[in-house]
């Protein structure tokens, strides 16, 4: 394990920020949250969550806001029965709002849906009704793997108006990557498309569902989106059309009432090890957090305001932060399909103007690529709509948070920079936009209602100025519910690091400055943070040795000026290579390769080639010194090598070859 140190030295300089922005007054004064929400929520913390969960319909009321007594495994709302997409979709209706819109919808090549809360509740209810005339029932799962189309929402709104658990699937995984997640899951159907737009071409999407269902048993239909017009193969009796199956069903469906634990979705993420985790997230406890969070931290006002996050519905910010808890507080939001760059590098920012958003939420991978493209381009834009800015999924360099604060929101808009995972289902620490004075590059504080500290290596907690680990030290409502199919994974990986004093392991290096601001720095285990996207060393490393030429391999996240890390692997070929050509051309398939077994986004930045790899006398792969290597630096202490002759011939060889 990566000590939290190593990450602190190198953003050492982060912590000597003093610029701190607080609210404008006009903005304090409208805002939804106030300070005294984190005096209210310490005071009696259930009942503070019971008082957010009143943000939702309930068909039948809990009886206990919060049952520990089986911890690690937390229930929320204990008895309380709710349809989730009821409290997304239909009781915006029956409360008179059906005309709002809910979804502006932009397709990459600029065709668009404007996307009304009745119509929303039309097209929820006919999928429904879809789902259920292919046998599907309450518990079963559904893969989903489509790009940022209405349907891809509209399927996990009728999955979770039936019960079915929903698996969505990143559309830029690999065939391999679909069929392991369909497999945990026992999946009976797959939702896809024909094809995806990606940076202004049609690309197949189907045979990589071909290939997975091809070795997938449980998966007994595919329904197809018709999206690109691209020609597919077909298996009569488990392909299904979608304009086939859906668009003849009644527009007329019941919602039922489920428990507030029901299973509403698994959502795969990477771990240390190889395989991928299945992330399990329940209804009740779940939709308050994303709804409290979405409302507060946003500062959202439905009917006023108009949001987009854009990321994308493969990952955990897409199902909170575009799916539920944004639908359950009736935003009004965009939706948009394609590359911030096509058809050119300001389409976010004439989406922006064209619809007058106001709150924006992306990643900082995305704010430090508009810096490199130039503030020239947001300049040609109408941005006087924006209000509140957010940030999610790695840490946000200062210099990226007053760029995104001058150039996106004309220094008017409060930033706020959230920390949250998969596992912990919705933001967890971030500033208040109305209440804080936000510094640049730092979460702030744990919101109300959240509990989070910063411990050493014995568990204990740091003051001021210290740094260790970051822990979960109560349960909160979104949390994970455990590892899908694996309990044992579960207490392991997130509760045994200081399972005495029984808190929860975030995997995050953290560290309180001065005035006990929180700030992020970055993963202490083997997962790389690829632009905001979580890849383990050991998955990359099983695609390399994967392949026959391969010997060994071992792969470490590089500092990356644009997408936080990059990925570097060291490999050791079987045989060598005879000559510099033949090396080339390997390493360009390796890279092909890993794109294939698990996706573009795991591709390599670089791969060298090496004769050894460095071990300590236990065999272990000493990272932190290839590291060094990849960042081009000083290599450290290597006195725990078994041969420390090694990273000579490593640096030799790279020498020759470079
Ligand atoms: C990192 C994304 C610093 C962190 C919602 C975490 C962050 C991992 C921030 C989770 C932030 C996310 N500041 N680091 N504001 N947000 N991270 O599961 O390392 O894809 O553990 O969830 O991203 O990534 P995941």
């Amino acid at each position: 394990m990566t000590q939290p140190s190593d990450q602190s030295t190198a953003l050492d300089n982060l912590l000597t920020e003093s610029r701190a922005f607080p609210p404008s007054e006009e903005f304090a004064k409208q805002a939804n949250a106030d300070a005294s929400l984190y005096e209210e929520a310490a005071t009696d913390r259930e009942a503070f969550w019971a008082k957010q969960a009143e943000r939702l319909h309930w068909e039948t009321r809990w009886s206990q806001v919060l049952d520990w007594s089986n911890a690690p495994f937390a229930k929320w709302f204990v008895g309380g029965r709710l349809n989730v997409a009821y409290n997304c979709v239909d009781r915006h209706v029956d409360d008179g709002h059906g005309d709002q819109v809910a979804i502006h919808w932009e397709g990459e090549p600029g065709d668009t849906r404007t996307i009304t809360y009745a119509d929303l509740k039309r097209e929820v209810s006919k999928t429904a009704n879809a789902l259920l005339s292919l046998g599907l029932e309450t518990g079963d799962r559904v893969a989903i793997y489509m790009p940022m189309i209405p349907e891809a929402i509209f399927s996990m709104l009728a999955c979770a108006r039936l019960g079915l658990t929903h698996s969505v699937v990143f559309g830029g995984f690999s065939a391999e990557a679909l069929r392991s997640r369909i497999e945990d899951a026992e999946a009976k159907l797959v939702i896809t498309t024909d094809g995806q737009y990606r940076r202004g071409n049609p690309a197949p999407l189907k045979p990589a569902v071909d290939e997975a269902v091809a070795k997938t048993p449980t998966v007994r239909n595919v329904l197809v989106v018709r999206r690109t017009g691209t020609e597919v193969d077909w298996t009569e009796g488990r392909d299904l059309w979608w304009h086939d199956v859906v668009e003849g069903q009644s527009e007329e469906h019941t919602p039922q009432a489920f428990d507030s634990e029901h299973p509403l979705y698994i959502l795969y993420t990477s771990g240390t090890t190889g395989r991928p985790k299945g992330i399990l997230h329940t209804s009740g406890g779940y939709l308050t957090q994303c709804a409290y969070t979405h409302n507060v931290v946003f500062d959202h006002k439905p009917g006023q305001d108009v949001y987009w996050c854009t990321a994308d519905i493969g990952w955990v910010t897409g199902h909170s932060y575009i799916v539920y808890g944004p639908l359950a507080n009736r935003v009004t939001q965009v939706v948009y399909e394609g590359t911030p760059n096509t058809p050119h590098e300001g389409r976010h920012w004439e989406i922006v103007q064209k619809y007058k958003v106001s709150i924006y939420y992306t990643a900082p991978t995305l704010i430090r690529t508009f810096m490199k493209w130039g503030h020239d381009i947001p300049a040609k834009f109408d941005l006087s709509s924006l209000r509140v800015l957010g940030s999610v999924g790695e840490p946000i360099n200062p210099e990226a948070w007053m760029w995104y604060r001058e150039h996106i929101g004309g220094n008017r808009c409060p930033i706020v920079d959230t920390w949250w995972q998969t596992e912990t289902g919705a933001i967890m620490i971030s500033p208040l936009p109305g209440v804080t004075a936000a510094k640049p590059g730092s979460a702030m504080a744990p919101l109300p209602g959240v509990s989070a500290r910063v411990v050493d290596d014995t568990g204990t907690p740091v003051g001021k100025g210290g740094g260790g680990y970051l822990v979960l030290d109560k349960p909160w409502p979104s949390m994970l519910r455990g590892v899908w199919g694996d309990e044992q994974r579960y207490r392991e990986t997130y509760w045994s690091r200081f399972a005495a004093q029984g808190f929860y392991f975030a995997g995050d290096g953290a560290k309180y400055d001065s005035d006990g601001a929180v700030w992020l720095l970055g993963r202490v285990d083997d997962v790389m943070n690829v632009s905001g996207h979580r890849i383990s060393t050991t998955e990359v490393e099983s695609a390399l040795v994967s392949h026959p030429r391969v010997a060994e391999a071992a792969v470490v996240g590089a500092t990356d000026p644009t997408t936080g890390q990059g990925i570097v692997a060291f490999v050791i070929l079987r045989g060598g290579a005879s000559s510099e050509e033949e090396g080339a051309a390997l390493v360009k398939e390796l890279r092909d390769h890993v794109a294939k077994e698990i996706g573009p986004i795991a591709k390599p930045r670089q791969i060298m080639v090496v004769p050894e790899l460095p071990k300590t006398r236990s065999g272990k792969i000493m990272r932190r010194l290839l590291r060094d290597v990849a960042e081009n630096r000083q290599l450290g202490d290597v006195t725990t090598l078994q041969d420390s002759s090694v990273m000579d011939l490593i640096k030799s060889g790279l020498a020759k070859s470079s």
